[in-house]
């Protein structure tokens, strides 16, 4: 089994009860038209999705790999709009169908570099030129326990949670790397709640579409 399928795996399981807690910049999105085409790729049961609803956000798409979180999701905001992504990374919609695209905590779920690269790639793809793409994920953390965590595993920052699930903490300059193709544009070191109650470091990026 790959790890995208031990992924999806995890997430359709005891992936599926957690609750998730990065929060949207609003301030980011101040300018953007309330009509502008939102996607939230990999949006769990819908918590960024409402959130943006609820900023006044009238067209927005959620899309991720897990079934059971989007059954989750639709139970709780049946007016949102979910989709499954069946073959990830592709999420079936033309080029250019989106102006912004949210991308909270996907990227510590995908732990390949060559996966990230391909995740990165097809949210360009769905961009609009100069569409904006609101990153937010977690960054390697300093303490002596993840330091143990991520002992002996490649690339560096990957580790196993104590309930199964591979994640991955970044370096700042390697996130920034693999946006290659768009402008930052801004970005802000924040702290958040873990999945499983922890608390960790975080950075979100502002990036532009070229
Ligand atoms: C930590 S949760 C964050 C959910 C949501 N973005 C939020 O912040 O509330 C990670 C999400 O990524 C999804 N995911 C995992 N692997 C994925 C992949 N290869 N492509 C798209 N989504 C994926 C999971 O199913 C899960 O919903």
């Amino acid at each position: 089994m790959d790890a995208l399928e031990s992924g999806r795996r995890y997430w359709e399981t005891t992936g599926a009860t957690k609750d998730f807690t990065h929060p949207v910049h609003a301030e980011w999105l101040a300018g953007v038209d309330r009509a502008a085409r939102i996607l939230d790729y990999g949006c769990g049961y819908g918590r960024v999705m409402a959130e943006l609803s609820d900023l006044g956000f009238g067209t927005v798409t959620g899309a991720d790999v897990s079934a059971a979180l989007i059954a989750r999701g639709g139970r709780a905001r049946p007016d949102l709009s979910f989709e499954l992504i069946t073959s990830p990374p592709v999420v079936d919609h033309p080029a250019a169908s989106f102006d912004v695209i949210v991308l909270f905590a996907v990227l510590t779920c995908v732990p390949g570099d060559a996966d990230q690269r391909a995740l990165v790639a097809e949210t360009h793809r769905l961009l609009a030129p100069g569409g904006l793409l609101h990153v937010s994920d977690l960054l390697l953390q300093a303490d002596e326990r993840s330091r143990r965590r991520y002992a002996g595993r490649s690339p560096y920052g990957v580790f196993t949670t104590g309930d199964g699930a591979v994640c991955r903490h970044h370096d700042a300059e390697y996130l920034r790397r693999l946006l290659a193709d768009f402008d930052i544009t801004a970005e802000r070191h924040l702290e958040v709640p873990t999945m499983n109650g922890n608390r960790a470091a975080a950075l979100q990026l502002l990036a532009r579409r070229r």
